[in-house]
């Protein structure tokens, strides 16, 4: 949701390197982007009028030739997805004071910038557009007409509400500032001296340097005359911070020979089951522990991570005879009253960012509580704030709807609750089993069979999908995903609940996903499906073993317990085909973001 870079050093194209890192934040989600930069023909140290350039509309849709920006060895740009003011040119970021001498771009939401509006306005400032943003811009050179440029951003940083990143420059100097609170930002260290990036997410940076440094909350860096700075909003002083060398490579954040993202990570499946399950045992054991420990553990998580979080609910009370809660994010701090210091909170997220998750994690931090993040993305927010961290290890996922991290965080939970029952070996083997099954799977004669099917219902309005026991999460989750990238409305039922309500929905030709396990669900599920059959749908059988009630049978391998990481796969490719035969972006559905980083 909303994307920065910036870049600051040697090479004279940094418009160049800023757009074209913009187009690797794309997969975040926007609808409209800018950049700023200072012409390199300029004498640098005399106040100068900072270019801008916005566009509404995709970074890909930018054909022009970058010589018409000229040289520049400092820019910065922004990818806006929406929040306050409409999708327009004006509104789209960098935005720029009431002299012209600071120039802003912004993550996240300034929420008593009315406040700060009115006060501006009474000191003659008028404002261009309806953004929270252009507010901060404001409100920055305000103080900059009596502090120094560092100082007027440290004093604006500390009158907003709300929670952001905010990268500042300005018209005298080359001074770049950046700050964050609750929204990501990170510094990539360049090879050349005095050569910097700052984004909100690596891979926009990943072609030049995987040295990179974490912003945490409250903190500010100042990037000035070839070096940079470090400082704590909180404590005001100026504070060290250590350079991190990723294990990304550029390679894995790209497409690569395939037309989505989304296809990419789905076919990734095949190896990145097994890399997550090889965690360090002493970690795995721990967690175990902590779980038997806790005087009660939830599990929170948004979106599909949520639903990762209900399949474990239904593993740990099967596999463990454990109960565990489950929350949503955004649905956490109304349970607070049961959180005390001996709680454990659970934490599921692919960005490790979403700011619903996030706001559980500073509910259950306040408590006392201890906490775990399953993650993928390394030294994201959530990561940085567990008391032990358990990585996904899925590698980048990009494109919006979660695949390839949504199985590895149904593997990791299912070896987690293995470990509960002292079987961690016996979990760990029962995944290595499935990662092989998934690899046998996905061919493309398996892909051929669902599209078949995709090309059938294509055309519907409306799909169900029903599963039971840890199935039954699955279902709302297979629920999403074809909601997501097909734009079809598409619900998930407990199979037994239809009867209580949504059979009503059901007429001739209604396509009906069963998820069919082989397990203590299989009767009962089946009978559901046969209910709906007679009620004219069209039933199509997610299942190891063809049933006379399927009109389409979609074949998954019999795993066992591993029946909810299995039977999503095919219901991800369907998902895809669907997307791609209605015309749709896969990778970047309508009014959606990877990121939610707002609440
Ligand atoms: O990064 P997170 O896993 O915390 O994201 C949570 C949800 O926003 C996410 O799972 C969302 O539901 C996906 N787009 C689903 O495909």
């Amino acid at each position: 949701m909303c994307g920065i870079c910036a870049y600051q050093g040697p090479e004279t194209k940094a418009v160049e390197i800023v757009i074209e890192a913009l187009k690797r934040l794309e997969y975040r989600g926007y609808d409209s982007w800018g950049i700023a930069y200072k012409p390199a023909h300029l004498d640098q140290n005399k106040p100068q009028e900072i270019e801008i350039y916005k566009e509404v509309g995709k970074i890909g849709d930018f054909k022009s030739s970058y010589d018409q920006f000229g040289k520049s060895s400092f820019a910065i740009g922004h990818s806006r997805w929406a929040t306050h003011g409409g999708v327009t040119k004006r509104n789209a970021h960098p935005h720029i004071s009431e002299n012209k001498e600071i120039v802003l771009v912004h993550n996240g939401i300034f929420e008593n910038y009315l406040n700060f509006k009115k006060y501006l306005e009474k000191k003659a400032h008028t404002f261009k557009t309806e953004t929270d943003t252009e507010v901060i811009a404001h409100l920055i050179e305000e103080h900059y007409k009596t502090h120094s440029f560092e100082d007027s951003v440290k004093l604006a940083v500390k009158e907003i509400e709300g929670r952001y990143a905010i990268l500042v420059i300005n018209n005298k100097d080359n001074t770049m500032i950046a700050a964050r609170k609750g929204s990501p930002l990170i510094i990539g260290v360049g090879k050349s001296k005095g050569e910097y990036f700052i984004a909100s997410d690596i891979p926009a940076f990943l072609p030049y340097t995987n040295k990179v440094v974490y912003l945490d909350d409250n903190q500010m860096v100042i990037v000035e005359n070839q070096k940079i700075r470090f400082f704590d909003n909180s404590t005001q002083q100026a504070i060290e911070k250590r350079i991190i060398e990723i294990d990304w490579d550029i390679e894995s954040a790209e497409k690569g020979d395939f037309d989505h993202f989304m296809l990419k990570e789905i076919m990734e499946q095949k190896d990145t089951l097994s890399r997550s399950i090889n965690q360090d045992p002493i970690t795995i054991n721990k967690v175990a522990r902590a779980i038997e420990n806790a005087h009660g553990t939830y599990l929170v998580g948004c979106g599909t991570a949520g639903k990762v979080c209900m399949v474990a609910e239904y593993l740990f009370a099967k596999i463990a005879h454990k109960h565990i809660n489950f929350s949503f994010g955004s649905e956490f701090p109304y349970h607070q009253q049961f959180i005390n210091n001996k709680t454990l909170l659970i934490a599921v997220s692919q960005s490790g960012e979403t700011a619903d998750t996030l706001e559980a994690l500073e509910v259950a931090q306040k408590k006392g509580a201890k906490i775990i993040s399953i993650v993928n993305v390394e030294g994201s927010t959530m990561a940085r704030m567990s008391d032990i961290v358990i990585p996904i290890k899925a590698g980048p996922e990009k494109a919006v709807a979660s695949t390839k991290a949504t199985t590895s965080q149904l593997a990791i939970l299912t070896m987690l609750a293995y470990a509960c029952d002292g079987g961690v070996e016996k979990g760990k083997q029962l995944l290595i089993a499935t990662a092989g099954q998934i690899n046998d799977m996905l061919n493309p004669r398996y892909e051929n069979h669902i599209r078949k099917l995709a090309r059938k219902i294509r055309k519907i309005e409306s799909m169900y999908i029903i599963g039971r026991g840890a199935n039954f999460p699955m279902a709302l989750e297979a629920a999403i995903k074809l909601q997501e990238v097909s734009y079809i409305h598409a619900e998930g039922f407990a199979g037994g609940e239809l009867k209580h309500g949504p059979i009503a929905l059901i007429s001739e030709g209604t396509p009906v996903i069963a998820l069919v396990p082989n397990d203590e669900t299989t009767k009962e599920i089946i009978s559901n499906a046969t209910e709906i059959k007679a009620r004219g749908g069209y039933i199509i059988g997610v299942s190891s073993e063809n049933h006379p009630v399927f009109d389409y049978w979609i074949r998954v391998p019999d795993t066992g317990a591993t029946s909810p990481i299995i039977n999503i796969i095919p219901i991800q490719i369907l998902a895809y085909q669907l997307a791609v035969l209605r015309k749709n972006n896969p990778d970047m559905p309508r009014n959606l973001a990877k990121s939610v980083t707002v609440k």
